[in-house]
């Protein structure tokens, strides 16, 4: 049975939990391999919206094991939190699985994650202030906790005290912040522990498997290939390999498994937090024009951009042709799901950037340094938009406005990729399936 990796193709946000939702009852296993709650996946259940943030977006259906991956990095208070408001809501995450090898966020990353960001002022990333960063750079460093450490009383306990022998002077010398006894942190963590025991297992013995009993895996990424700690736009960028590649290490399951890369691409670009964002539609005080501040302003109205996360507001513009032939090539991405092709029923005429100039050289490819990024100038087509035509009811590619229709034809030709999959809302019926075959 064939397996898919399903993968943001931006930088975030692209729609990657309603995909994983639409198309999760076709297997058997759905599992998250890299990042934490650093992620907000937006799925709708009857007519709430709940946003996910480390349970896999595949939990709705109950056939569907979920799985941690041990490329993941688990806060499990807030796991836990997360599983009671979905038992509240009647999903049962009673099949979850989490691997015994994935990484444990502590109280000293969150604290050093927020602390790191002030001393970095102007220059900050824009973290979610989760710990992400500081957990992965414990795991690289070979000082992290693993799930199955916090598991083992004694263990946990010395792992602690190994640890806080150096965060502790750390949070104090250096960011003059509060310390740690172990004793505290194993009243907090403890706890956790005797509530996880149950899920925690040997997800890539489990999940390799799967593979040799013809079962199929969707692999869930989140955050986006421009976010990749290796492919990404360096520095801003999140720590984890959020590229297809990562679904290989984040889980254990070789690439042979793997039949499928699934990009998810937003019909336009948004990004949360600081770097280079060529298509950026900005304010008038931050270098752009009165037309590009109502253009920012309406994608972000209409496309509701507040991040699922922390609630801030997401910067907005134009496709970006350059990062989606880019997106292709580093994920080998064999379909497209182009989401909120609705909200782009806001304008007249609509921009797709095709390629970038900087110092007077034309780049049709994504750029190798970070300094041509910076200043890249997009090279726009403008193409005829559909403008005031309610697209959300339709259910075939036929129905939709001739001008929507080039759209998508015209962002398939120049990623080199089929848009096998169209969103034209939120919910999971609002869709056009075009071919997809999982
Ligand atoms: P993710 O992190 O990639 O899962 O994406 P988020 O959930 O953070 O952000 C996507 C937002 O767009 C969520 O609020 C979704 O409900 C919403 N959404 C997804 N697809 C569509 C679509 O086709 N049209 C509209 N209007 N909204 C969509
Ligand atoms: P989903 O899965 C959008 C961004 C942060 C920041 C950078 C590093 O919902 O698409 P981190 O806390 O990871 O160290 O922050 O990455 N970021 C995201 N942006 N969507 C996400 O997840 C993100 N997760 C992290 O805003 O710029
Ligand atoms: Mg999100």
């Amino acid at each position: 049975m064939p397996s898919t990796v399903l993968v943001g193709a931006q930088w975030g946000d692209e729609g990657k939990g309603k995909i994983t939702d639409l198309i999760a009852s076709d297997y058997d296993y759905v599992v998250r391999y890299q990042g934490g709650n650093n992620a907000g996946h937006t799925v709708i259940h009857g007519d709430k919206k709940l946003a996910l943030h480390l349970m896999p977006s595949g939990v709705m259906y109950d056939h569907a094991v979920p799985v941690i991956g041990n490329g993941v990095v688990v806060d499990p208070g807030v796991l836990i939190k997360e599983m009671a408001m979905l038992e509240a809501e009647g999903i049962s995450c009673k099949n979850l699985k989490i691997s015994c090898d994935a990484h444990v966020i502590m109280p000293y990353h969150k604290d050093l994650d927020g602390a790191d960001e002030k001393r970095l002022g102007e220059h900050k990333i824009g973290t979610t202030k989760r710990g992400i960063g500081p957990c992965y750079q414990d795991k690289v460093a070979r000082k992290g906790i693993r799930i199955q450490d916090l598991m083992d009383e004694k263990i946990f306990r010395l792992k602690v005290e190994t640890a806080l022998a150096q965060k502790n002077p750390i949070l104090k010398n250096i960011y003059g912040l509060h310390t740690y006894t172990v004793d505290e942190i194993c009243e907090e963590y403890l706890p956790y522990a005797r509530i996880l025991k149950q899920y925690m297992a040997e997800t890539a013995q489990l999940l390799n498997e799967a593979v040799r009993e013809d079962k199929s895996i969707l692999f869930e990424g989140a955050q986006g290939t421009l976010l990749d700690i290796d492919h990404g736009t360096y520095p801003y960028v999140t720590s984890s390999s959020c590229c297809a590649g990562g679904a290989c290490t984040g889980t254990g399951v070789g690439p042979k498994a793997i039949d499928r890369v699934l990009g998810i691409q937003k019909a336009y670009v948004t990004r949360v937090g600081g770097g280079p964002f060529p298509t950026e539609q900005r304010y008038p005080e931050d270098g752009g024009t009165g037309e590009e501040a109502m253009v920012g302003e309406t994608l972000c109205e209409v496309g509701h951009e507040f991040g699922v996360t922390t609630g801030r507001k997401r910067r907005c513009g134009w496709f970006d042709a350059v990062i989606a032939r880019y997106a292709a090539e580093v994920n080998g991405l064999t379909d497209v799901a182009l989401t909120k092709l609705d909200v782009l029923s806001a304008f007249d005429t609509i921009k797709v950037c095709v390629a970038y100039e900087c110092d007077g050289k034309t780049y049709d490819y994504f750029p190798m340094q970070q300094s041509v990024l910076f200043h890249a100038k997009p090279v726009y087509e403008e193409l005829p938009g559909w403008k005031g035509v309610d697209i959300t009811e339709c259910r075939t590619f036929e129905e939709l406005p001739e001008n929507a229709q080039r759209y998508v034809e015209y962002i398939e030709e120049v990623a080199g990729v089929p848009v096998t999959i169209i969103a034209v809302g939120p919910d999971r019926e609002q869709t056009i399936m075009r071919g997809w075959d999982r």
